[in-house]
């Protein structure tokens, strides 16, 4: 019923992953599979409200009606059972945003920050440039996957520490952390009085056999003292648009957000933003769920292709996000080397593990949410440039 084969050539379209190619890699001549979005269409109904939208012509300022909450409140409460009140939900024209806000807005300069390396960078980066101090309590690594270190998180926490930036699920390890991980990551946010930033962007990403649990979901105290941001951007390939939402129930911390964003002149979302929001949560479910089966067989032919010819390296157990987190450690090369391999002989313009941390040394991150020939097309280029 989709076609997520389809060949769409991105470039010339203002899209960073296939334009920025040259300034970014030094050439325009790799397979792009760096950049977090898809290469896949988004649902039809997405695009024929866009247009429909478009022809009607006029683009003046908006305002987010109870049609846009009703989308987006519903969705939580059918596929996550994560009952949001309205006057809880505050836009932002993304997540990146959304956490520096809540940092300027809710912590003093010289507050401490943790995050849990390997991480998506602009954790590290939205810490540092605000002039906090970044904490990272790092994954642990273990079987092909990682657990949190609760001991050292705990441990890591004194009286200048006032937040966590919590990533679930984990871009780049592919982690959908469970019930029981995040309760007891909750217990020590309560107990040590910890304000959390819950980043859920990729919580609809979630592989068959996996459950994702919103953090603000497991209790009351947790709900105090969580924002959890979310969007359809990752899910339907809507980031362009920028539209996402950050829900606040404690209206104290609430108020705080609110009046930093409009301290700075954030109001409401595009136009665009808001129609595409309001038809990937409405009419996106089938194409999610074709879209998820397509990504899984790219996962696994991915698994079985390495396996079979390339055993030295290994990507890593995979549960949610379309993120893959490739192994490269037996190929016995400095990170710079590896980079090189990568872009220079493989042609192919991946993430270095480094960005990600120094956790991530010997790793790459690949996007695995592009059709099957080009994900076929990569690992023949690996297998020649091994050779
Ligand atoms: C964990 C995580 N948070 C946030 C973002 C980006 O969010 P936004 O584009 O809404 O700022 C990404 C994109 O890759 C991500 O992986």
């Amino acid at each position: 019923m989709y076609n997520f084969d389809e060949h769409i050539d991105r470039r010339g379209t203002y899209c960073v992953k296939w334009d920025a190619l040259e300034e970014r890699y030094g050439t325009e001549d790799a397979l792009a599979m760096w950049v977090a979005d898809s290469d896949f269409k988004s649902p039809p109904a997405v695009v024929d409200r866009l247009v429909k939208r478009a022809q009607h012509g006029i683009f003046g300022y908006t305002a987010c009606t109870d049609e846009f909450y009703d989308a987006f409140i519903h969705w939580m409460q059918r596929r996550h059972n994560f009952d949001i009140q309205k006057e809880w939900v505050t836009t932002t024209p993304g997540i990146v945003a959304a956490i520096n806000f809540t940092i300027h807005a809710l912590t003093e300069p010289g507050d401490k920050i943790i995050i849990q390396s390997p991480v998506y960078p602009p954790f590290f980066n939205s810490v540092k440039t605000n002039g906090r101090i970044l904490v990272e309590n790092p994954l642990i690594e273990k079987d092909n996957t990682y657990e949190m270190d609760f001991d050292n998180f705990e441990k890591n926490i004194d009286d200048k520490t006032k937040m966590l930036i919590l990533c679930n699920p984990h871009n780049p390890i592919g982690r959908v952390w469970t019930k029981e991980e995040l309760t007891r990551l909750g217990d020590i946010c309560v107990e040590k009085d910890i304000l959390v930033l819950s980043d859920e962007i990729h919580s609809d990403l979630i592989l068959k056999g996996y459950k994702h649990t919103p953090f603000a979901s497991l209790s009351k105290a947790l709900q105090d003292r969580t924002i959890s941001c979310y969007a359809p951007s990752k899910t339907f390939n809507v980031a362009g648009l920028s539209a996402s939402v950050a829900v606040i129930p404690n209206p104290e911390i609430r108020e705080k957000f609110i009046n930093f964003t409009d301290s700075i002149g954030v109001h409401s979302l595009t136009v665009f933003g808001i129609e595409a929001l309001i038809a990937c949560y409405e009419e996106g479910e089938d194409w999610l769920e074709a879209q998820l089966d397509y990504l899984q067989g790219n996962i696994d032919y991915v698994n079985s292709y390495l396996k079979d010819n390339l055993p030295e390296i290994k990507a890593f157990h995979m549960e949610g996000t379309y993120l893959l987190w490739l192994d490269c450690r037996q190929l016995n090369l400095s990170q710079e080397a590896l980079e090189r391999f990568f872009i220079n002989d493989v042609k192919v313009a991946l993430n270095s593990g480094t960005a990600f941390g120094t956790t991530g040394t010997g790793f790459m991150r690949v996007n695995m949410a592009t059709n099957r020939k080009r994900i076929e097309q990569f690992l023949n280029q690996l297998k020649t440039a091994k050779l």
